[in-house]
């Protein structure tokens, strides 16, 4: 396939892609609020959804998006597939290949398997969180939730609160929070702030949880003890963050609200009380979700200037690589 364009982080957008995707997205709520919730404009497209890591929403959004668009769907799951018997990364991207997909979205536990996906493959290919590197679709929904909540992204004051270490939606967040003129703060127990960070992008870094209370925003994240190094000690105990991080009705003024990518820990990171509010984004990021990676979908296929060709810039030795 000529002229193949992907999405493998917020570096293959800039701030006019941005605002396009997300003026899309708008456009497609009247498409998913109709009795008949499909438009033809991928008929005859082929969407394969690869997840070689856990997902629900990142899962279903994607393969929903394509069937709202008349696509036709493919979704396997490393589990109960022939990665089971040692099938390798390459041969299942070839194997997939040979169906003459249009658009590969994959999700996979290293860092750079989207990249290698591009170049195995003829299709154009998202990035649907790779290790701890990226998650750029997210950004994108997470852009579009605040959007259209505050009315506005200039000039927003965000706090990211939690395991920003080993998180791939944080570091995708922070570069889209920043193109789109969002003050970005990172608030988290040290052992969980990648080292270089401020050096890097220029966020402000706190360990104060009192900080919370400057934001219009508060971005919770997840402990991600699946990318968390054994025999590591980040944390005294879940309990002892829970106590100083977590957010919960105490720390929420009026006025903010809080989202989160999810899956939630609740009475971890975030209070149920808060999780079930009416400050909560949590359900809008969902619904956002579906619009979002439609409009991605649709962008990939029909603009000429999203993304990179094959080129993508590598980040080893930075603190988005780490
Ligand atoms: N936010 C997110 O990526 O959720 P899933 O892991 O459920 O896809």
């Amino acid at each position: 396939m000529s002229n193949r364009r992907h999405l493998m982080g917020m570096n293959d957008v800039d701030r006019a892609d941005i605002e396009r995707i997300l003026e899309t997205a708008a456009g497609f709520e009247d498409v998913v609020e109709r009795d008949v919730k499909k438009v033809p404009t991928l008929r005859g497209r082929t969407v394969v959804n690869l997840f070689y890591e856990a997902s629900t929403r990142t899962s279903s959004s994607f393969e929903l998006a394509a069937k709202r668009l008349s696509a036709d769907v493919v979704s396997v799951k490393s589990s109960g597939s022939s990665v089971d018997k040692g099938e390798s990364l390459k041969d299942t991207i070839r194997t997939l290949n040979a169906y003459k997909p249009n658009i590969i979205v994959i999700r996979h536990p290293h860092i750079g398997a989207a990249r290698l996906t591009a170049r195995w493959s003829d299709a154009h290919v998202v990035n649907a969180g790779d290790g701890k590197h990226q998650h750029p679709t997210q950004a994108l929904l997470d852009l579009y939730t605040i959007k259209k909540r505050l009315g506005r992204l200039d000039d927003v004051k965000v706090v990211i609160v939690g395991d920003i270490l080993h998180s791939r939606v944080a570091r995708s967040d922070i570069e889209a929070f920043q193109m789109m003129g969002l003050e970005v703060t990172l608030i988290g127990p040290p052992a969980l702030i990648p080292p270089g960070i401020v050096e890097a992008t220029g966020v402000k870094v706190t360990d104060d949880p009192e900080a919370m209370s400057e934001a219009d925003v508060i971005y919770v994240l997840r402990m991600q003890h699946e990318r968390m190094e054994p025999g590591q000690n980040y944390l005294p105990s879940l309990r002892e963050y829970a106590r100083v991080w977590g957010v919960n009705a105490r720390r929420v003024r009026p006025g903010q609200v809080v989202m989160h990518p999810g899956p939630m820990n609740r009475g971890v990171e975030i209070a149920p009380d808060i999780a079930d509010s009416g400050v909560s984004l949590v359900e809008n990021q969902v619904e956002a979700g579906l619009v979002v990676r439609m409009a991605v979908l649709y962008d990939l296929m029909t603009r000429p200037s999203i993304g990179t060709v094959i080129d993508i810039r590598e980040r080893t030795g930075e603190w988005g690589a780490a």
